[in-house]
């Protein structure tokens, strides 16, 4: 099977990058399930429920969520009408929205698609690690599932590696999202879970983390909020992760990072390329 990852999608020109490379990348690599970020659709901050529908109208599966799930307020209406919109798992109880959902790729394989929030360096949740593991207990790879991926939003790449190595084995790809630059450590690990410690975000690298170099530099210079963070508008380098999963076992055989267009070095799962 053949599943894309895209990382954090951000603003305007990440939006536009990926809708228009989704159609693209599901022709040119045949894909049978598209995840995407959708955490700093809106302006860098959340997402709408338009933009939501335009990213499964372009051709995502699923879009999953951050620490920036509920910055647009209609998020916490909305979401419980959206099936394919996932938020970390490790929220409150009570918290509108689900944390995973089963969706069926295009080649017939149930797909576990589940969202956590690391709690190194961020607002601490419910222990990522004990509410993945209490889902992969009741929905087993290969017994709930056929495909399980988790996209892990977190700061610190120790606690990433961490959960990808206590996974490993029961998923068959755990990658990273939230710091939104693309890691060069895409590989399969010894038990046949792909792993990426961050896919890097859908945005104008031309920036500070997605948004215009102004005022971060202000406020690292003089500590004092001058503007709001807008998003960097150049053009996006769409960025991801592309795995090759085995149907029998629902383990990685490859995985490679993806980078499209915009101001970075361009690269592409070679092993889907004739
Ligand atoms: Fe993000
Ligand atoms: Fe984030």
């Amino acid at each position: 099977m053949r599943f894309l990852f895209l990382g954090d999608v951000v603003g305007r020109s990440g939006r536009k990058a990926v809708v228009e490379a989704i159609p693209h990348l599901r022709l040119r690599y045949d894909l049978d399930f598209v995840v995407v970020n959708g955490e700093n659709a809106a302006g860098g901050f959340g997402i709408t429920e338009a933009i939501h529908e335009e990213l499964i109208d372009a051709g995502a599966d699923v879009v999953t969520l951050g620490n920036h799930a509920f910055d647009q307020k209609e998020t916490l209406v909305y979401i419980e009408r959206h099936e394919r919109l996932i938020r970390p798992l490790n929220y409150p109880k009570g918290t509108p929205g689900r944390g995973a959902g089963l969706f069926r790729a295009r080649n017939g394989a149930e797909v576990l698609v589940i969202n956590a929030l690391g709690r190194v360096f961020m607002t601490e949740l419910d222990c990522p690690f004990r509410a993945i593991d209490n889902e992969l207990t009741a929905c087993r790879l290969k017994v709930g599932a056929d495909v399980v991926f988790v996209d892990f939003h977190a700061e610190a790449t120790s606690e990433k590696q961490a959960l990808a190595h206590f996974l490993d084995g029961r998923a068959s790809c755990i990658v990273g999202t939230h710091t939104h630059s693309p890691t060069s450590d895409e590989r399969v690990l010894p038990g046949g879970t792909a792993y990426m410690s961050d896919a890097g975000m859908c945005g104008d690298y031309n920036s500070v983390l997605g948004m215009d170099i102004e005022e971060p530099i202000n406020r690292f210079l003089t500590r004092i909020p001058r503007n709001r963070f807008e998003p960097a508008n150049g053009t996006a380098t769409v960025c991801g992760l592309a795995v090759e999963i085995d149907d029998k076992t629902g383990l990685a055989l490859r995985a490679k990072g993806l980078r499209l267009g915009g101001v970075l070095e361009p690269t592409e799962p070679h092993f889907w390329v004739s």
